[in-house]
């Protein structure tokens, strides 16, 4: 796990009274108030468990404002829970300081804007001098208190062998007022630490021999030892008496019994009992206790042999894939023909599946589905921004709070050792100094190595042979080779509006109406009004966008019934304003009439499809070609590959090849948001160019996309689905296509089939003759006389 993280983020808040946490402490903590429980159960719902502890300016303030705080506090783990009758107990560990930049919401419970305030570490022999005096005043201090039954100076400050954890330890133990705590925690160096604590020591100092003087003179003959002694006796004699345990005994006796129930490989068993034997000699102050303890619960927690799943029964999986998803039939092909291989080779060495598409497409719930087929425990995680390699694999237990890795913790949030464990964005795993997360990824993913999987944590081999991996992505090309070869790609593309339509209809209306409490008599939404939606109201190659505006609309007519409606509801186009706000887009409407020079290009995006104006116009006086609009190399290469092309075929083409010497052009590819790059532009730059030096226009009518070789071949190119649906959406009615592509038209819904005209081309010529006929007519007179 990460102590630190350098990214804003926002957190729940949870206001403390007379105490101040420290980074890298653990500190138990009860929460009765109900903001600040709710803050902790929000915590508790995230996969960090991580929350901000600010100490309160006045202890009295019972419902606390972002005024009431100060504006310092620590990012804190939750490292354990005990609900009670009065409210929660906690155990929290310091993270790092962190600043609150700004208050987002104060009901049901503060939540704020935090940005991590990195730790000092200044050094020099000023500091090296101040630690050491510290060090000794600590001791001094110690000596008088009866913390020193506990603490023995030594052990503290091998604990502490660096100044500034030195400092927050004896910040903890002092019993500090508030304030001077709040002062130790904001100190930007050190120095200034060491600084604070010193005099605070001091003062500590000077308090307690005072008191010992007073003490040791006054009549008593009893030692403060000896009192204490006496005291803690007494205080056992009474436990004994209620028949309670002393709690950490309690706790390590608990485990004991938890352990001898479990059902560990030996090996396992045997590593477990010596830590247990470790924590038994443990007083339950020592720091160590509680991490050894987390160690102990991790061990009997994760499911060493427990697994869960159903025979493998095509056509009961073939059943559920339907009935949770429309559509997709390569897709639930492909995932068919995967679990029949498993049904009769569970041992075999299958590839892993990986969804690629657009978002909102279906990716995450195909997942569920599968799970849902197989009888399996579904569980996910994301590995987009994943840097750390011991996010994956954990850290080693001697790191300050260390941390299982998350494919650990996803098995044990499982609880059996064959979950589904989808893998999320894949495409979007970093990597830098700190490690090659794709490099752990595959030892995980390869079953020649996961059946002794390693993690730093845990530090004993634990199989994930029998896990279920099925990765997803947004695109392939940042994927690492390696990883691609392990994985077999399944493409979802865009949906079509029809389609959208019917997965509104059958699966997203149905669904929304069952979680708002509505009846499919009581609302009624015909499908011109979802085809409004997904016209005005979305723009997305999937679906949720539309999900999440029809879960609103049923909510907000859910209400209607509840304040005492009861005829049926029917949503009308003319309806969703009033229900859903504003239109948010327009119609997208294609240019009608072009200009010479202007050609229409289709891009592939993450996210759909998008067209994409290619702007070429002559400047008399240049040479060669200049480009414009952010261009990629590759879409720029295309452009010059297109000019040579043009100009070396000109007396074919119908073009003065006179001109060349004359002008050169200006290619500009308008449309900020879209990145623009790759060869599939090529057919759109020739087309571009040529109507440019002819003065002839380009058909409005007809959209373009295809790579070209400087011979004239037209190469095929990836995305058809969705670059057909974007040129459909703004009422193009032709395209033109690689010959070569001709098999991806089977991926176009039927409709959409029927009222497109498809152009299949081999060569440019044919591309020509199809874009700008009036050119190729020219070119053809040309060549008879
Ligand atoms: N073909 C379909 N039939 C029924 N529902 C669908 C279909 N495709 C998508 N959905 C629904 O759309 C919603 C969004 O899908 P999901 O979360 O699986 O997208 P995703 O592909 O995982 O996206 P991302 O890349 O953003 O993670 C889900 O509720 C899902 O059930
Ligand atoms: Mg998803």
């Amino acid at each position: 796990m990460n102590t630190t993280t350098d990214t804003i983020q926002t957190l729940p808040v949870l206001a403390l009274k007379n105490t101040v946490l420290f980074p890298q402490l653990f500190m138990p903590l009860s929460a009765g108030r109900k903001a600040s429980m709710a803050a902790v159960e929000a915590a508790l719902a995230t996969e960090e468990k991580t929350l901000v502890l600010v100490a309160q300016r006045d202890a009295s303030v019972e419902e606390t404002g972002a005024a009431d705080l100060y504006t310092i506090g620590t990012r804190a783990v939750i490292k354990k829970v005990n609900r009670t009758e009065a409210g929660v107990e906690l155990l929290v560990q310091g993270l790092e300081r962190v600043a609150l930049v700004r208050v987002e919401q104060t009901e049901p419970y503060l939540k704020a804007r935090v940005r991590p305030l990195p730790l000092p570490e200044d050094g020099g022999p000023e500091v090296e001098a101040l630690f050491r005096a510290t060090v000794e005043l600590a001791g001094r201090a110690l000596e008088l208190t009866e913390a020193r039954g506990q603490f023995n100076v030594a052990q503290l400050v091998e604990q502490a062998q660096e100044p500034l954890r030195l400092t927050y330890l004896l910040g903890s133990l002092l019993a500090l007022d508030v304030a001077k705590e709040q002062g130790l925690l904001e100190a930007d160096t050190r120095l200034e630490a060491l600084r604070l604590l010193y005099g605070h020591l001091s003062h500590e100092v000077q308090v307690l021999e005072l008191r010992h003087k007073i003490a040791s003179t006054a009549a008593n003959e009893m030692t403060q030892q000896q009192r204490e002694y006496v005291l803690r006796r007494q205080m056992e004699a009474i436990r004994q008496e209620l028949g309670e345990k002393e709690p950490e005994k309690a706790e390590a006796e608990e485990l004991r019994q938890r352990l001898a129930e479990a059902d560990l490989p030996d090996d396992v068993r045997k590593e477990a009992e010596r830590e247990l034997r470790k924590l038994e000699r443990l007083p339950a102050a020592a720091p160590d206790f509680q991490v050894t303890r987390a160690y102990l619960e991790l061990v009997l927690e994760l499911p060493w042999r427990k697994s869960e799943a159903a025979p493998i029964d095509l056509a009961h999986a073939r059943r559920i894939l339907d009935e949770d998803h429309y559509g997709l039939d390569d897709v639930k092909e492909r995932i068919l023909e995967h679990l029949a291989v498993l049904k009769l080779n569970p041992k075999a060495n299958a590839p892993i599946l990986c969804l690629v598409g657009p978002p909102g497409v279906g990716k995450t719930s195909l997942g569920r589905s599968i799970a849902r087929a197989l009888g399996r425990k579904f569980e996910r995680m994301s590995l987009g921004g994943m840097h750390d390699e011991a996010e994956l694999r954990g850290h080693r237990r001697t790191y300050i709070g260390a941390m299982p890795g998350r494919v650990l913790q996803a098995v044990r949030r499982a609880g059996v050792n064959n979950p589904l464990l989808m893998l999320d964005e894949v495409d979007k795993l970093g990597r830098d100094f700190r490690g090659d997360p794709a490099a752990a990824l595959l030892e995980i993913l390869d079953p020649a190595q996961n059946d002794t999987f390693r993690d730093n944590y845990l530090d004993l081999p634990f199989d994930l042979s029998k896990v279920f991996f099925i990765t997803t992505a947004n695109a392939l090309d940042t994927v690492p080779r390696p990883l691609l070869d392990r994985m077999e790609i399944l493409r979802l593309s865009g949906y079509s509006e029809e389609e959208k339509v019917q997965i509104a209809r059958r699966y997203l209306l149905p669904r929304r109406l069952a979680e708002a409490g509505l009846t499919a008599e009581q609302l009624h939404v015909p499908d011109e009004t979802v085809r409004r939606l997904i016209a005005r109201y979305t723009r997305e190659a999937g679906v949720r966008e539309l999900e999440r505006h029809l879960g609103r609309a049923a909510r907000k007519v859910a209400r209607r019934f509840a304040e005492g409606r009861t005829e049926p509801v029917t949503i009308g186009p003319e309806d969703l304003t009033d229900l859903l706000g504003p239109e948010r887009f327009r119609p997208e409407r294609g240019r009608q009439t072009l200009e010479p020079g202007v050609a229409t290009g289709l891009a592939w995006t993450e996210t759909g499809g998008e067209v994409l104006y290619i702007e070429a116009s002559l400047v008399p006086g240049t040479r060669g070609v200049r480009l414009t609009g952010q261009l990629g190399n590759v879409m720029k290469e295309s452009a010059r590959a297109a000019q040579t092309y043009v100009r070396a075929h000109a007396r074919q083409l119908g073009i003065d090849p006179e001109l060349f010497r004359r002008a050169g052009v200006h290619v500009h590819v308008p449309a900020g948001a879209v990145p623009k790059d790759g060869p599939s532009a090529g057919v759109a730059m020739v087309t571009a160019l040529a109507s440019a030096y002819s003065g002839i226009a380009v058909r409005g009518d007809t959209a373009m996309t295809g790579e070209i070789t400087l011979s004239g071949l037209v190469l095929p190119i990836g995305g058809v689905k969705e670059k057909v649906l974007a040129a459909r959406r703004v009422g193009m009615r032709r395209v033109v296509l690689p010959r070569d592509n001709e098999q991806d038209l089977r991926d176009l819904p039927e409709e959409v089939r029927r009222e497109m005209q498809f152009i299949l081309a081999e060569r440019i010529e044919e591309v020509l003759a199809a874009t700008l006929p009036d050119l190729a007519a020219r070119a053809q007179a040309a060549s008879r006389n």
